[in-house]
């Protein structure tokens, strides 16, 4: 299985937009070790030839642009891009849905919360349904989404959508973790989950790899920074520091491969001179960027 990493930041990218933090403002120019980064996303395959996304972030058309093995190799109108997976409706993780009009076959797989979200939004429409098949992602039951590749979701902690807070969805199908498999050992991708429960970690044992989360170092780390008053929790991130974070939580589980995506541009672990970054290294971990192609 081939797995390429199309974007490794949070929502926001990195540099985002409407920062003038330090760490964005050396990514802006041009500091190595401050890379910039696209929106998360993850492209998967089994044989090389036909790739799934998962989720479909707003920067998904440059992502696409710089990944070769997503360009068009057939007809006039073709894409090896054979179907996208939705982790939860999140902007980033939704708008680059709007990207792969074009009456361009694919089929998309979500949780009936997502699909709801999807459907209640009509712009989305313009992925006519006779190109794009919305089909329904049921946790705990194995899809097959092409030759050799096999997928399942399982629900994680999360949040509903920021636009959808304070109204009446239920958030039952929220934020879901997949499992990616097919002839190799166990691949996670996590890229948003509140709180770390035993029966994640369960999950998790003896992995071979999983991506997960890393949008905050802290749960305070947007109030410190003034750039929010809300903590990581209350956005549905767990942090990656700390007793309950993902570094301690996730440590001895028997996990062959760690990397955090989704990380978020005030996390101090996107830059590769920061000691916390240093802290992630020697605990095991490694920080997505993109274009990391992991070969299974
Ligand atoms: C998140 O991961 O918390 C969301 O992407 C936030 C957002 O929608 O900007
Ligand atoms: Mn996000």
């Amino acid at each position: 299985m081939r797995l390429i990493v199309l974007g490794a930041a949070a929502g926001g990218g990195f540099p985002q937009w409407n920062s003038n933090g330090a760490a964005c403002r050396r990514a802006r120019t041009g500091d190595p070790l401050a890379r910039p980064r696209t929106q998360s996303g993850i492209a998967v395959s089994a044989d090389g030839q036909r790739w799934t996304l998962l989720n479909a972030s707003p920067d998904l058309r440059s992502q696409i642009v710089a990944t070769p093995a997503l360009w068009p190799q057939g007809a006039v109108r073709s894409s090896p891009i054979t179907g996208v997976v939705l982790t939860n409706a999140d902007v980033d993780a939704v708008a680059g849905l709007l990207h792969l009009r074009e009456r361009q076959a694919l089929s998309l797989w979500a949780t009936p919360y997502v699909l709801g979200i999807l459907a209640a939004n009509p712009i989305f429409d313009v992925l006519q349904p006779e190109f794009v098949p919305r089909q329904s992602l049921e946790p705990g039951r194995s899809i097959q989404v092409d030759d050799g590749l096999w997928l399942e979701a399982f629900p994680v902690p999360g949040k509903v959508p920021l636009y959808r807070e304070g109204n009446d969805l239920a958030d039952g199908g929220a934020s879901i973790g997949v499992r990616i498999a097919g002839g190799f050992g166990d691949t996670f991708f996590v890229p948003s989950c509140a709180r770390i429960t035993p029966d994640l970690k369960e999950r998790l044992s003896g992995a071979n790899l999983v991506l997960f989360e890393g949008t905050f170092w802290t749960d305070d780390e947007m109030i410190d920074s003034g750039a929010s008053p809300k903590s990581g929790r209350r956005m549905g991130h767990v942090s990656v520091s700390g007793e309950d974070g993902v570094i301690a939580q996730l440590g001895d589980l028997g996990i062959a491969r760690k990397v955090f995506i989704h990380v978020n541009n005030t996390n101090p672990m996107m830059l590769s001179d920061s000691a916390q970054r240093a802290q992630v290294v020697a605990a095991g971990w490694e920080v997505a960027q993109d274009g990391l192609e992991l070969s299974i």
